[in-house]
């Protein structure tokens, strides 16, 4: 758990297509995951520690398939990736265009809020290409080993996050405060 600011200050219109310029793909590389956090003022470690956020929930299979099937154009299964792990992804996604399928983020413990997820990630199980990148830098890698500590992962978990809702909060009389927070007033 961790202390939510009150009176946060959130706009009146949402538009789909701004969405996809603002959040990071699950196939950036560590550069580009790095950059797209640094634009919102959030850090390395920020990153790391947020990306832990998936250790709940399902991933749409064409999010990662081309690790199966197709990952430099040539057929190929990517090398980074686990082979038992990789197996098991094939027998649920079974094409490269299944785009209704989901698979679970944190194999073994998808249902937990745990640091599970940063154990499956060092045994070069992370679904995402996004997830994967987080090993291919020294300073990443670090931070992933530190987060295996659950307790240390709970801590910064909630300092991250506290920090992600504090991103580009608007001011003065711009937007309004949500009597509801997933509905405009
Ligand atoms: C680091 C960059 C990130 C990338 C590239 C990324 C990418 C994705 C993708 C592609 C999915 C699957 C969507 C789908 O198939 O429907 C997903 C799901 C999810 N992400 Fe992320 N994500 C990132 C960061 C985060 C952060 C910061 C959090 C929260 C702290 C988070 C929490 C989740 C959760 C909970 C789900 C599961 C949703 C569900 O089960 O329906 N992710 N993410």
């Amino acid at each position: 758990m961790w202390e939510v600011l009150t009176g946060r200050r959130d706009g009146r219109i949402s538009r789909q297509s701004e969405a996809l310029s603002n959040i990071p793909s699950p196939f950036f590389n560590f550069a580009s995951l790095k950059q797209s956090f640094a634009n919102k003022s959030l850090s390395l470690h920020d990153l790391v520690v947020l990306s832990g956020g998936h250790t709940i929930g399902v991933g749409h299979c064409n999010f990662f398939s081309n690790r199966l099937y197709n990952f430099s154009g040539k057929g190929d299964q990517d090398p980074s990736l686990n082979p038992t792990y990789a197996s098991q992804l094939k027998a649920q996604c079974k094409t490269l265009l299944d785009n209704t399928t989901t698979v679970a983020m944190d194999p073994g413990s998808p249902l937990s809020f745990d640091s599970h997820y940063y154990m499956a990630l060092n045994q070069n199980q992370g679904l995402f290409q996004s997830d994967a990148a987080l090993l291919t830098n020294k300073e990443s890698s670090k931070i992933v080993s530190k987060l295996l500590d659950q307790d240390g992962f709970f801590t910064e978990f909630g300092q991250s996050m506290k920090r992600m809702g504090a991103v580009q909060v608007l001011t003065g009389s711009n937007g309004e405060i949500r009597k509801k927070c997933n509905v405009i007033n």
